[in-house]
């Protein structure tokens, strides 16, 4: 078949293709490596024969582009008129992960101080014997200062037993005013029951600054339990012994399931102990080279997990360590 001949019958086919599928194999048939035109093509020996052949690829090349679009766009215009979507049908729902419960309290209580103009701190679980007892007043005796009590890595390092030492950390590391809360794990060596974990979460509050006082404290105090425990809660006292501090007290709050009538939760007193509190121990500030005199101070520290368990009434502590996500779904 000549070049023209050749031509004319593709092009009429091509024009004739009624689907992409149908112009491919029209493409593969007369410009495929095997087609009649490409091996007349490799056959040329005259120039002119060349040019013929040549103007017949170009043409039938083109005749191809020029269907191959209009093919897409028919069957675009077609997808669009006759494909329907119903914009109402529900998505697919993502599970969506929830947060901790010691979580959810730690940023309510980071909240509470934040709005109170406090610094949040992070410190170390790691300590030195000097940070976790010496410089906060522990006598050599003291009980906490066991083994049987707590986890030594050698002579001189703990896993800190309290949030406490970050109190001679920030004292160390600025001059007051200070108005600091420090929140994180703590160690000591207890049996798992389901009361008590070995391992647990710890507030530790300190504010120096001039002229404070009890009523700063309990009024601080008051502050985050409303924060944790709601708007009507009240806060009492009951005097103790903390190595920092003198005074030291231990705060109760109101109950909250009950309302301080005596419930299960309160065992029946209407109140929930929270933690240990003071007035900073003038031993604490010599032992970070403030004077005394000078300075007043306040300090605190209460634990997390009762606050987690009774905002979310979980009756055992285990539950908030052992990540059981069908427990932990629920809150
Ligand atoms: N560290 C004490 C404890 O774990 C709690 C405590 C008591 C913290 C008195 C304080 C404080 O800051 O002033 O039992």
């Amino acid at each position: 078949m000549d070049a023209g001949a050749l031509k004319n019958e593709a092009l009429g086919a091509i024009e004739a293709a009624s689907t992409p599928g149908e112009l491919d194999e029209l493409r593969v048939r007369y410009l495929g490596r095997k087609s009649e035109l490409k091996q007349a093509l490799r056959a040329v020996r005259d120039r002119e024969t060349g040019m013929a052949l040549n103007e017949a690829r170009v043409a039938i090349e083109d005749a191809v582009d020029v269907r191959q679009s209009s093919l897409e766009r028919a069957e675009l215009d077609r997808n669009l008129t006759q494909d329907v979507v119903d914009v109402t049908l529900p998505g697919e729902e993502l599970p969506l992960g929830g947060l901790h419960p010691i979580t959810q309290v730690r940023r309510i209580v980071e909240d509470a101080f934040l709005g109170l103009g406090y610094e949040v701190r992070d410190d170390r679980e790691v300590e030195t014997v000097e940070y976790n007892f010496d410089k906060l007043a522990f006598a050599p005796t003291h009980s906490a200062r066991s083994s049987r009590d707590t986890f030594f890595f050698d002579d001189t390092h703990v896993l800190r037993t309290e949030t406490s030492p970050s109190q001679i950390h920030v004292l160390e590391e600025k001059a007051p005013p200070i108005y600091m809360v420090s929140i994180g794990r703590v160690y000591r060596r207890d049996a798992i029951t389901a009361t008590r974990y070995p391992i647990f979460h710890q507030f530790e509050g300190l504010a120096v600054d001039k002229s404070l006082t009890l009523a700063d404290l309990k009024g601080t105090l008051l502050h985050v339990m409303r924060a944790l425990y709601g708007p009507e809660r009240r806060v009492r006292f009951r005097t103790h012994f903390f190595p920092f501090t003198e005074p030291s007290i231990e705060p109760d709050v109101s109950c909250g399931i009950c309302g301080g009538e005596g419930c299960r939760t309160c065992k029946y007193s209407g109140w929930i102990e929270m933690g240990g509190a003071g007035m900073v121990d003038p031993r604490v500030f010599e032992n970070v080279g403030l004077d005394p005199e000078e300075w007043s101070g306040f300090a605190f520290g209460c634990g997390l997990e009762r606050a987690a368990q009774l905002r979310h009434d979980v009756p055992d502590i285990r539950v908030l360590w052992e990540g059981d996500l069908r427990a932990l779904r629920q809150f």
